[in-house]
């Protein structure tokens, strides 16, 4: 189900490379992941490795546990089986702990950035992971995906509907205003744009309706170095400043921090 990038025709797997009919190969990484990024390099990077480093420190420690349960009953394809794809996957802790729950479904991570797609190919044993960027067109044949799912990420609105069959859900878990609130002013984290839900859903109304929402909200107990595992990242990370360190240190040893994130379920619609 994947695409060429240069020309759209399927890809097959061959000698641990993909082809397509016309001849375009493209080589699996040692890592296990295999880039179908064309072109001169872009403009959106993606997140660094030490971002991913500490994204997969914080959620070892599950506090993020919660969303990652309710994202997979939202994300698990309805038959039990089918090929689920998250767009900007990181190191796939959302996915695996969808691919846990939906014991037929295989996956697929897409990440812009190296050191995400080199975790997420360890991320579970049914999933793969593609380097490629959302902005230049999903590298996946039209109508061949059962779900497809955002976390915290961005994503293609047009190019979601053209690979999702038409039963098809996209899943789109985004923080409210609310997340990590407690966090914010001390530690001068980016705040969530108040109009993100509306802005949400203007972007999916000319391709989606929208099936329901679900709000996952809860009390964290975070130390200290939870703390700081969250502003290395996050989008703050690339903002932290020399006072990062100062403010750090000026929090309690534990305090209490909301987790707050909305889960939209969307269904493709149908082209007239
Ligand atoms: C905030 S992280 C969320 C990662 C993961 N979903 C999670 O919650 O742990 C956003 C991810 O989107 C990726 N990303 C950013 N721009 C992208 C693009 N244009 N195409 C694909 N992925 C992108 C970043 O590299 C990063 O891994
Ligand atoms: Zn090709």
């Amino acid at each position: 189900m994947l695409a060429c990038p240069n020309c759209g025709l399927a890809l097959a797997a061959a000698d641990r490379a993909l082809r397509c009919g016309s001849g375009h190969g493209f080589d699996l990484a040692r890592q296990g992941y295999v880039s179908l990024l064309t072109g001169t390099a872009t403009r959106f990077t993606g997140d660094t490795a030490d971002m991913l480093l500490a994204r997969s420190d914080f959620h070892a420690r599950g506090h993020f546990a919660p969303v990652a349960a309710a994202v997979a009953t939202a994300a698990a394809p309805p038959g039990g089986n089918g090929v689920l794809l998250e767009i900007g996957a990181g190191n796939g802790y959302f996915l695996g702990a969808a691919l846990d729950a939906a014991p037929e479904t295989r996956g697929i991570a897409l990440d812009i950035a190296k050191p995400a797609v080199r975790r997420a190919a360890r991320a579970h044993p049914r999933a793969a992971a593609v380097l490629a960027d959302v902005w230049r067109g999903l590298p996946l044949r039209p109508a061949v995906l059962d779900t497809v799912l955002t976390v915290f990420a961005p994503r293609n609105p047009a190019e979601v509907a053209r690979v999702l069959a038409p039963e098809g859900r996209f899943v789109v878990a985004t923080p409210t205003e609310r997340h990590l609130g407690e966090l914010i002013g001390p530690l001068g984290l980016v705040r969530v744009d108040p109009g993100k839900e509306r802005k949400l859903a203007a972007a999916l109304t000319a391709d989606f309706s929208a099936l329901g929402t679900e709000l996952v909200e809860y009390p964290m107990a975070l130390t200290r170095d939870d703390a700081a595992l969250l502003v290395h990242m996050g989008p703050s990370a690339f903002h932290a400043g020399e006072d990062t360190a100062a403010r750090l240190a000026a929090l309690p040893d534990l305090l209490a921090v909301t987790a707050s994130v909305r889960i939209g379920t969307y269904a493709p619609r149908r082209a007239a």
